[in-house]
């Protein structure tokens, strides 16, 4: 694992859209003693994610789809920064081979859903909430996974489950689950960095 002269974890979070739980990152691990957030990067120019990276000084980077899926020019920026770890918090394209290879056990995302129900291609913000409404289910909550090269299919680290009433509307079920992704998402990352990726009593 790569550490920087400070001897600091250094995390790069992908995201594409708002960037609520990259801010909880970036807020959770300001002044950490062993993690940083060293770099923000987004496939969307105008990604509110960028913005918020850029109100806290941090390192952003755009990707463009062409070189993202049709060279590694990116394993050498990530390099360059020393990242070593990445951490997905709504990033929606998927990973290419090449970096799921690079940063094997080294890269987690988070599904707004009890894998592997309500995951894979297209399953994402609200369509995951008016599915998991539309079926009737009695739960929901979010499954944190490492990442290979299909949708929401990497090996789950750890699930949180809430209770959902009959009257909860597609947008209660994602406040709740939202609830949910900002109180556990960087605690768990926190514990593979410190605790050396050994999994133990990640259970619901
Ligand atoms: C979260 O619900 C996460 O589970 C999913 O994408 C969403 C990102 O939300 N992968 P935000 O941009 O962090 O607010």
């Amino acid at each position: 694992m790569q550490r920087d002269s400070s001897d600091k974890y250094r995390l790069a979070i992908f995201a594409s859209g708002t960037g609520s739980n990259a801010r909880v990152f970036v807020e959770y691990f300001r002044n950490h003693p062993l993690v940083e957030v060293a770099l923000v990067v987004s496939n969307k120019a105008d990604a509110p994610v960028l913005e918020m990276a850029r109100q806290h000084n941090l390192d952003t980077l755009l990707l463009q789809r062409s070189a993202f899926y049709g060279s590694e020019n990116l394993l050498a920026e990530l390099h360059h920064r020393n990242i070593g770890f990445i951490v997905l918090a709504g990033f929606l394209w998927l990973i290419p081979a090449y970096l799921v290879k690079a940063f094997a056990g080294r890269m987690v995302n988070i599904h707004p859903a009890l894998l592997p129900a309500y995951g894979g291609k297209g399953m994402y913000g609200m369509h995951v909430h008016q599915a998991v409404k539309a079926a009737g289910e009695k739960e929901s909550g979010i499954t944190i996974h490492w990442v290979n090269e299909h949708y929401d299919e990497g090996d789950v680290i750890f699930q949180k489950s809430c209770p959902l009433e009959d009257t909860d509307q597609p947008a209660d079920i994602a406040r709740k689950v939202q609830q949910l992704e900002h109180q556990y998402y960087t605690a768990v990352v926190e514990q593979l960095l410190v605790n050396n990726f050994v999994q133990t009593d990640y259970t619901k």
